[in-house]
Formats: structure tokens, C-alpha cells, sequence
């Protein structure tokens, strides 16, 4: 479990510092980069907007500001912030009077992101250095968690989910963008540290990734949509949601 966690910062640490990350959809290329965000759902005027290093270090599989319905004045947590692209984002949409916290786990990330935030002059964000298994964050305190290409990483997604719950006020949202499986990967592949860093072998099958979320005690978890992600593998780009209870 050590091995693949220092496996996924020595890869993130290469990301941030701006080399290509790990398949195709990793390009050093800002242009060719932002052509596949926006291939993922991200506007060209909301790239636009975005330092371009913010686009550069963007190394998601889907977007889930795009599906969060975010409202001004609200707290909002991104779990695995990378260079801090989805932050950035949801930093306007909350607006003066809301606030944004990025976890990451990745010194270089953090710095990157640490450095987009202040070209983009953004004052309602933190970057937090922690693990998403185990948030730096108040319990009841957020009103929405994002989080893009991150749980697929993490050899403890139940911890994830529990910790996710944890820190949403009652009646709060999830909404996440993921890679997870809908066939066998192969045990080469399952065994492989690598495959592991370039989110291919910690992805779950898709039913057992949404029961972990039921079993974290959220409820309304819907599948807001599901494309292929890699070609020749069973792997989809996958974005759920799912809402913390008011009562109980
Ligand atoms: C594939 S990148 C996605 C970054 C960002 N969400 C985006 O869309 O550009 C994964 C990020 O998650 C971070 N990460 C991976 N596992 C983590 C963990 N267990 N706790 C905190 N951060 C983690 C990595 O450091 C990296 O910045």
C-alpha cells in the first residue's frame, strides 16, 4: 500500500512540474490539453478564464463543476485538487461569499495549485496538504464535495467515503467524476504499481464503487453519466452523485 501511494506522488509530482502524465489524455501541449478538457465537459470559456498553467496541470477524466449545481455563498471541498483547475472554477461560481478548500496529498501539486490560485487572484480558496482518507476538514462543514480522477487512486476508498460524509453538513452534496471498471482488467494489470498511479488498476467494477457510497450512509446515489474512457479496456469515465441525509 506504501509502494502505490509513493508510486502516485512521484507521478503527480511529475504532473505538476509539467511533464505529460500518463496516457494519452495527458498532454504537455496546453492547447492540445485544453482541447481534451474540453472533450471532457469543460467550456471553452471557462478554460479561458483559467491561468493557463491551471489547464496545463488539469489531469481529470470528467468534470464534475459541470454537474454540481453550485449556488453562491456556498462551502465547497475538492478531494485530490491537483493543480487546482476545478477549484479555480468552483471558486467564481460560489462567488465572493462562498469559500473553496483543495486537498491534495502532493507537495508539487499544492504548489502548483498554490501559484494558479494567485495568477488567478482568487481570495475564497485554500489548499489544504492532507489525505483524503483522512480530511483536514470539520465534521458538518461543507456544502458540496467535487472530486475528479482521485478515488480511483486511493487503496482505501472506503475510508474516503466515510471521511467525504463525515465533513458534509446534513443535506449536502457529492458529486464525482471517477474511472471504475465494468469487466475483468486482467491480474497483470490489477498487480501492476504503475497501472495503479495512471488510475487504471485501482479502479472498482461500477456497482461495487457505488454500494461503497450507500454503505457510507449516503443516499439518492444516481449516475449522472458514463462514457468509455480508454480504448480496448473496460474502463468508463463515470460521474455520481449522491446527498447526506438531513435526518438520522
Ligand atoms: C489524476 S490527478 C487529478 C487532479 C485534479 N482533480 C484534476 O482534475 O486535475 C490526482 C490528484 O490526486 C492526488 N491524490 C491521489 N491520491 C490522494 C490521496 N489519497 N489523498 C490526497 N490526494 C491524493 C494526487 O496528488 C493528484 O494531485
Amino acid at each position: 500500500m506504501e509502494n502505490i501511494k509513493q508510486k502516485v506522488q512521484e507521478r503527480y509530482t511529475q504532473v505538476a512540474q509539467g511533464a505529460s502524465c500518463c496516457d494519452s489524455s495527458c498532454c504537455s501541449d496546453v492547447s492540445d490539453k485544453a482541447q481534451h478538457l474540453q472533450g471532457l465537459g469543460y467550456s471553452d470559456t471557462a478554460l479561458g478564464d483559467l491561468p493557463e498553467a491551471a489547464v496545463a496541470a488539469g489531469a481529470g477524466c470528467g468534470n464534475p463543476t459541470a454537474f454540481a449545481e453550485m449556488k453562491e455563498g456556498e462551502t465547497v471541498l475538492d478531494l485530490g485538487s491537483g493543480g487546482g483547475i476545478d477549484v479555480l472554477l468552483a471558486s467564481k461560481q460560489v462567488g465572493p461569499s462562498g469559500f473553496v478548500i483543495g486537498v491534495d496529498m502532493t507537495p508539487a501539486m499544492l504548489e502548483t495549485a498554490r501559484k494558479n490560485q494567485e495568477k488567478a487572484n482568487a481570495t475564497n480558496v485554500e489548499f489544504r496538504e492532507g489525505e483524503i482518507e483522512n480530511l483536514p476538514v470539520d465534521s458538518d462543514s461543507v456544502d458540496l464535495i467535487i472530486s475528479n480522477c482521485v478515488i480511483n487512486l486511493s487503496t482505501d476508498k472506503d475510508a474516503v467515503f466515510a471521511e467525504a460524509h463525515r465533513v458534509l453538513k446534513p443535506g449536502g452534496r457529492m458529486v464525482v467524476s471517477d474511472l471504475v471498471t465494468t469487466g475483468d482488467l486482467g491480474e497483470d494489470v490489477k498487480k501492476s504499481a504503475e497501472a495503479w498511479a495512471g488510475c487504471i488498476a485501482g479502479a472498482l467494477d461500477r456497482d461495487v464503487y457505488l454500494q461503497k457510497i450507500r454503505d457510507a450512509g449516503f443516499s439518492e446515489v444516481v449516475v449522472q453519466e458514463e462514457k468509455n474512457y480508454a480504448e480496448g479496456m473496460p474502463i468508463v469515465s463515470m460521474n455520481v452523485r449522491a446527498v447526506k441525509s438531513t435526518c438520522c
